[in-house]
């Protein structure tokens, strides 16, 4: 009696020598097959669905465990322990009518005793052992002791639960703590959406994670932004369709979508390379129904446990709250990216507004000059070179044009300006090179009846029309109307000299173009004095 005691203790103490469940498990394998001298034990864990989750095992070797293949998940025997709770003592199993028999490559077994394993009085598991060394049968000693083992396990296991979820909670709060340390730091999204992926597979104790998004221009597709683990190698930036796949259904049903064994399961890992490397998965909506922008996908290797409810639950919050890190990334990042934007604006503006105004002003006066040197028989070369810099100046004022151009956001990427203050704007700029401001005159629904391209057509066509007044007319003053209704006119007029009869069109040829894109056209009244250009397009609808 005080050797069963002795025994016992020295086995209970082992039992409970490391705080983590997996190797508490272990132990209670190994000790109850050391107290009831069995050949080998395993330890089975019932999952969710009733039936073996994870099966732990004492006395085969890593070739046999291999050899046998997977593991069983309740069928016969071991499944009667789970249907009957009870303990179960046999001579020999093959001669019990409950048997389904072993796979092949399988070591003969024939005693055997198994055990329940309880957890706050709700069944844990169940401890199999057989083959009582020296032959024979497990006697009811045996038994006892085994019992009073699981009763003392279920404890050890309750505490290592508990000390697990403690530190995985612990280690959900520190990934947490990361990401939002990289928001408040203004990482780039791609960086904290590496972030989740890793920061997931440490709280997961996964081998791989893949986080996808829904691609920007492929509504019906998921886009790989992030994934790491071994057959994830040159996943990022593909795209899979919304279709078919675990995460597919995670974003659809916007909640978690598990499975024991992936690679058994005829829905698609989103893309583990090869599929058959992940045996648990859990796919996990970044937000929440029907705001869902993406999918967490962590896997473990086949044959390994499958993910715990805890750690689905640890999950599924950290990708919630991943979704909202990520919106803030991406809401910064378009902020910085606006501001970029409006420097550029600004820029272009100025470039704009005084730079080339200024030239224009330097051109025109070098122009005069010019022509007084042209009197003077003795300056010939010196009109030539003042001539060559007018040129020049056209050019850098051309060249200066162009770099506006690319500086100005191209359509649709930002908040678009009104046109009316467009045209307002225009008409300011223009009014350093005219040395006045023109007069403008507005009317009907300007900013919401003319389209955003014909805007674009207006403004040109004013710039053009007023840097034409500015270089040609010599004009007092410029009047600009524009009209809205079934067309939208543009008008320009101006009391200058009028244009020459002989004149050579390039400007003015442009602007006709344009109007004919539109089904529109360009007339020029020249008066002499001055100058009224009128172009008109039609508006649709
Ligand atoms: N408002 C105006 N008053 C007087 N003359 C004008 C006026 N607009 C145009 N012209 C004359 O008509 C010509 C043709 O104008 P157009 O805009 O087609 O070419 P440009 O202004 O000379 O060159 P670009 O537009 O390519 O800079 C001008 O060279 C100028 O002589
Ligand atoms: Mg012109």
């Amino acid at each position: 009696m005080t050797d069963d005691v002795d025994v016992l203790l020295e086995a209970v103490l082992s039992v409970g020598r490391g705080p983590e469940l997996e190797g508490t498990l272990h132990r209670v394998v190994q000790t109850a097959a050391d107290v009831a001298d069995a050949r080998y034990a395993a330890l089975g864990i019932i999952g969710e669905d009733g039936r073996i989750a994870q099966f732990l095992t004492a006395g085969l070797s890593e070739e046999e465990i291999r050899a046998i293949g997977p593991y069983p998940r309740g069928r016969g025997l071991l499944g009667e322990l789970i249907r009957h709770p009870v303990p179960l003592r046999l001579p020999d199993m093959s001669a019990d009518p409950r048997s389904v028999g072993f796979p092949a490559h399988h070591p003969p077994m024939r005693s055997f005793l198994g055990v329940p394993l309880q957890v706050h009085g709700r069944p844990f598991g169940n401890l199999y052992l057989t083959d009582k060394r020296g032959g024979g049968e497990f006697s009811p000693h045996d038994q006892r002791l085994v019992e009073a083992l699981a009763s003392a396990a279920s404890v050890a296991v309750e505490n290592s639960r508990l000390y697990d979820e403690a530190t995985l909670r612990e280690r959900w709060a520190r990934g947490n703590d990361e990401i939002s340390r990289r928001v408040l730091e203004g990482d780039p999204p791609e960086l904290v959406l590496d972030a989740v992926a890793q920061e997931a597979m440490q709280v997961a104790g996964a081998d791989v994670a893949v986080l996808a998004t829904v691609a920007v221009d492929q509504d019906d597709h998921l886009q790989v932004r992030s994934a790491h683990g071994p057959g994830t190698e040159g996943l990022v930036g593909t795209l899979a369709p919304l279709e078919g796949t675990f995460a597919a259904e995670a974003y659809a049903a916007g909640r978690p979508v598990v499975t024991h064994d992936a690679a058994s399961d005829r829905r698609q890992t989103i893309s583990f390379n090869p599929p058959s490397v992940v045996g648990p998965l859990a796919a996990l909506p970044l937000g929440g129904p029907g705001r869902t922008s993406g999918v967490l996908t962590v896997g473990r290797r086949l044959g390994t446990p499958p993910f715990p409810r805890v750690v689905i639950d640890a999950l599924a919050a950290f990708a919630a709250q991943a979704a909202v890190a990520l919106e803030l990334a991406e809401r910064r990042h378009d902020a910085e990216r606006l501001a970029v934007v409006r420097d550029r604006d600004r820029i272009a503006r100025d470039l704009h507004d005084l730079a080339i105004q200024r030239l224009y002003a330097t051109g025109l006066s070098l122009e005069g000059v010019g022509r007084r040197l042209q009197d003077r028989s003795d300056a010939t070369a010196d009109a030539e070179r003042v001539g060559r810099a007018v040129t020049d100046l056209d050019e850098t004022i051309s060249l200066i044009r162009t770099t506006i151009r690319g500086l100005q956001p191209s359509t649709g990427t930002v908040r678009r300006v009104g046109l009316r203050a467009r045209l307002v704007a225009e008409v300011d700029a223009a009014s350093h090179a005219l040395g006045f401001t023109p007069a403008l005159h507005m009317a009907g629904p300007v900013d919401t009846l003319v389209p955003p391209p014909t805007a674009d057509h207006l403004v040109a066509v004013l710039r053009e029309a007023l840097s034409n007044v500015a270089r040609h007319a010599g004009a007092q003053r410029v009047g600009v109307e524009l009209v809205a209704g079934d067309d939208v006119v543009l008008t320009v007029s101006d009391d200058g000299r009028g244009i020459p009869a002989d004149a050579r069109r390039s400007g003015l040829a442009n602007l006709e173009r344009r109007a004919l894109e539109l089904g529109g056209t360009l007339t020029v009244a020249s008066a002499r004095p001055g100058t009224t250009l009128c172009w008109r397009v039609p508006l649709d609808g």
